[in-house]
């Protein structure tokens, strides 16, 4: 399709295909990753309506990269990378690596890498350099706590992270990174943010694009929602105009979780 199409009243309106990925953090075997994938393969193999990525474990890419070498919607997503290209950092894994398993996503700065693992802003914007440089596209994420939700300061802190993680790109490299907006109260609470709730944060977050990068950056760039993403709730929440996909985190651990949030989210035309 057209990146571009044209509305009722005639003006453009950029066309951003949704992309839907499932973030598995720490769960799943090799064993039982591949029973996972299959699983998803043989119900959403061939659906083509959203980009589809699963982010399993390190330990389980090279097997899912296997299973999905034959499959062109279904793409491959790591959870974290070191931004050094190689050296002496014991247990870490290098955008290189990465590629070297056909990975073709990353996420970046995700609200349990800040709480536990201590990055901030500009771990978040040194990652982002490494995987840009690697040819991987970054899914970086944003969000605030519930104290600032409801302290009413969630926009100062999502414009601090966008001003960091995002600073020195340039207006090509910005439409390559995939911004994940997960409220930290909602993921893995049950709790998501109302539609409503999650369309204004968006909307705010796109015109912090348009005011410090472009207009046509602003239209361009892909938002996901995260936290809480269910099968019952994913029609309502991605069919927000600034809603883009979603990163699905519990609901990604079982395939019909995870296949229903995709249909529901992105109804076939047919
Ligand atoms: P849940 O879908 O389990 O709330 O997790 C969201 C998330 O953190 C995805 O990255």
């Amino acid at each position: 399709m057209s990146p571009r199409t044209p509305t009722a009243t005639g003006s453009v309106k950029i066309y951003r295909k949704k992309i839907i990925a499932g973030n598995w953090k720490m769960n799943k075997t090799t064993g039982e990753a591949k029973v996972l994938v299959e699983d998803i393969i043989r119900d959403i193999g061939k659906f083509d309506e959203a980009e589809i990525v699963l982010c399993p474990p390190f330990t389980s890419l090279e097997t899912v990269s296997t299973l999905l070498s034959p499959i062109n919607n279904i793409r491959l997503g790591a959870q974290n990378l070191n931004d050094k290209p190689s050296g002496a950092f014991t247990g870490e894994i290098s955008a290189g690596m990465l590629k070297d398993l056909y990975v073709r996503y990353v996420i970046i700065g995700h609200s349990e890498r800040r709480q536990f693992f201590g990055e901030d802003d500009a771990t978040v914007n040194r990652k982002t350099i490494a995987a840009l440089h690697a040819e991987l596209r970054p899914i970086v994420c944003i969000g605030e706590t519930l104290p600032q939700r409801e302290g009413n300061t969630w926009k100062k802190v999502l414009e601090t992270q966008l001003k960091g993680g995002l600073a020195g790109f340039t207006e090509k490299e910005l439409t390559d990174i995939i911004l994940a907006y997960e409220p930290v109260w909602a993921i893995g609470t049950g709790k998501t943010a109302t539609p409503a709730q999650a369309e204004e944060t968006h909307q705010f977050i796109r015109h912090w694009l348009a005011k410090n990068f472009s207009m046509a950056v602003s239209e361009r760039v892909r938002i996901q929602y995260g936290g809480s993403v269910k099968p019952e709730n994913a029609a309502e929440l991605l069919n927000q105009p600034n809603i883009d996909g979603a990163l699905v985190g519990g609901a990604s651990l079982d395939a019909r979780g995870f296949t229903a949030i995709v249909k529901n989210a992105c109804p076939s035309p047919r």
